[in-house]
């Protein structure tokens, strides 16, 4: 039985029919609310606004669910690879050996970047963000590959080019600045492999890959994967719905993610743990000074638009640097302070009313620092992490039968109209 919302305007009694997902969440259709009532919707920040029907990924934020294609993010991170999880929000089904073989192949030919790119590379300003040189690299690799859409399998070429080059990209940036010579992919690595090697292998130290580092850094990028309407995701739709090419969407992605509330908050929170250590490691202090409507100050690394629980991925994330700094030897005095901040945020009532967690990123920057990081590419990581998730949600807005070019309406609060006034009688 179709259901309705029924609201009365101007007299005139309006339904919108109710539209419900497959895991039970609920929505009014209002395509036709303002051909019908003359009437837009107002709701800042998108908090009531659902953008898209989606088959990618699964939130729920009360019960800290998260699902990739229907798959669970814990089962993903204990047996899934990164390049695996990513054919499967890209695809929609897990691959066959065969098919994963061939992405792999495929990965593997792809990894190069013109050498011509280096030359943008060595000409950033040193200090340059990470972030800023690889959503221009992106978009400039437009120029040096261009988009292949006339066949299903030109597009997937494409996408499996960007996937390949953003981790030669993101290594060759930081090689550069740090002015050592850039390292090469090699075919006989995997994904996780050729990029640890491609950042730390040098002639000095030869790089010693070990299998459990590559294991951590898969389930990093497979708990980064997806995470459905967020903020960067958002735009790679927005800009993807005026049809530019599939660089320039994600280009604006990687810049979207870039912000301290979103993506950049891994580098935030390691700022915040850091300026903590240095007045003496008092938490309680960083807890009081977060909970001051006065001070913008805020705890980075706790709350989310949707988790009102603990976020999924930071348990997964908390696990992880439990066990990756005993195997290598880490002892981060970070690590120490984070868990006193949490554990006193957790029982504070302001916390515990406001249902404030930590999410994924309030580990996420002590793993990365354990895997020799520098601070400067956190955000990076999450970036490539997330790739393949604007690629599904890009390419499923792409075939979407209801796609329309974004364009949001307003209402206007600025002056009526009124008459220009000349220069000399101001
Ligand atoms: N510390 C203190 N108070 C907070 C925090 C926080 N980290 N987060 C939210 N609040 C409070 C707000 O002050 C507000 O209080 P009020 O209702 O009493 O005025 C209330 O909780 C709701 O906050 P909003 O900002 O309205 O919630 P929103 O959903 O817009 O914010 C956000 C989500 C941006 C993530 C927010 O929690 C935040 O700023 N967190 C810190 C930054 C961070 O960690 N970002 C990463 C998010 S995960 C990701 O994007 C990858």
């Amino acid at each position: 039985m179709s259901e309705y919302v029924k609201f009365e305007f101007d007299g005139q009694l309006y339904e919108f029919p109710i539209i419900t997902g497959t895991e039970g969440e609920k929505a009014i259709d209002i395509a036709a609310l303002r051909k019908k009532t003359g009437l837009i919707t107002l709701d800042p920040g998108f908090v009531n606004t659902g953008s898209c029907e989606s088959q990618i990924t699964f939130m729920d934020g009360e019960k800290g669910v998260l699902r990739y294609r229907g798959i669970s993010i814990e089962e993903l991170a204990e047996h899934s690879t990164f390049v695996e999880t990513s054919y499967l929000l890209m695809n929609g089904e897990l691959p066959t050996l065969e098919e994963l073989t061939n992405i792999r192949v495929q990965l593997n030919d792809q990894s190069l970047v013109h050498e011509d790119m280096q030359i943008f590379f060595q000409n950033f300003p040193r200090g340059a963000s990470p972030m800023g040189i690889l959503s221009a690299m992106v978009n400039a690799l437009r120029s040096f590959y261009p988009e292949l859409t006339h066949t299903e399998e030109a597009i997937n070429k494409t996408l499996l080019r960007l996937l390949s080059k953003i981790r030669t990209m993101a290594a060759m940036s930081y090689k550069i600045s740090r002015g050592h010579k850039v390292v090469y992919p090699r075919a006989d690595l995997t994904y996780c492999a050729n990029f640890l090697n491609m950042m730390f292998d040098n002639p000095v130290n030869p790089y010693e890959i070990d299998k459990d580092v590559v294991k951590a850094l898969n389930v990093f990028w497979i708990l980064h994967a997806d995470h459905e309407q967020n903020c960067s995701t958002a735009a790679v739709r927005v800009v993807g719905s005026g049809r530019v090419n599939v660089y320039a969407a994600i280009s604006a992605g990687i810049a979207a993610l870039w912000g301290p509330l979103h993506g950049g908050a891994n580098i935030a929170v390691f700022e915040m743990l850091s300026e903590i250590a240095k007045n003496g490691g008092d938490v309680k202090y960083a807890v009081e000074k977060a909970k001051d409507r006065d001070d913008p100050f805020r705890l980075m690394g706790f709350g989310h638009r949707v988790y009102k629980t603990y976020d999924p991925r930071a348990k997964i994330m908390k696990e992880m640097v439990d066990t990756v700094l005993p195997k290598l030897n880490i002892e981060d005095p970070l690590l120490d302070i984070a868990k006193k901040l949490e554990e006193v945020a957790l029982k504070d009532e302001y916390f515990i009313d406001h249902n404030l967690y930590p999410n994924v990123d309030f580990y996420s920057g002590i793993f990365l620092r354990a895997l020799g990081i520098p601070v400067n590419m956190f955000t990076v990581m999450f970036a490539i992490g997330r790739l393949p998730g604007w690629i599904a949600q890009w390419r499923e807005s792409m075939d979407d039968p209801h796609w329309k070019l974004n364009r949001p309406r307003q209402i206007y609060i600025g002056p009526k109209q009124r008459k220009y006034i000349p220069m000399d009688k101001r």
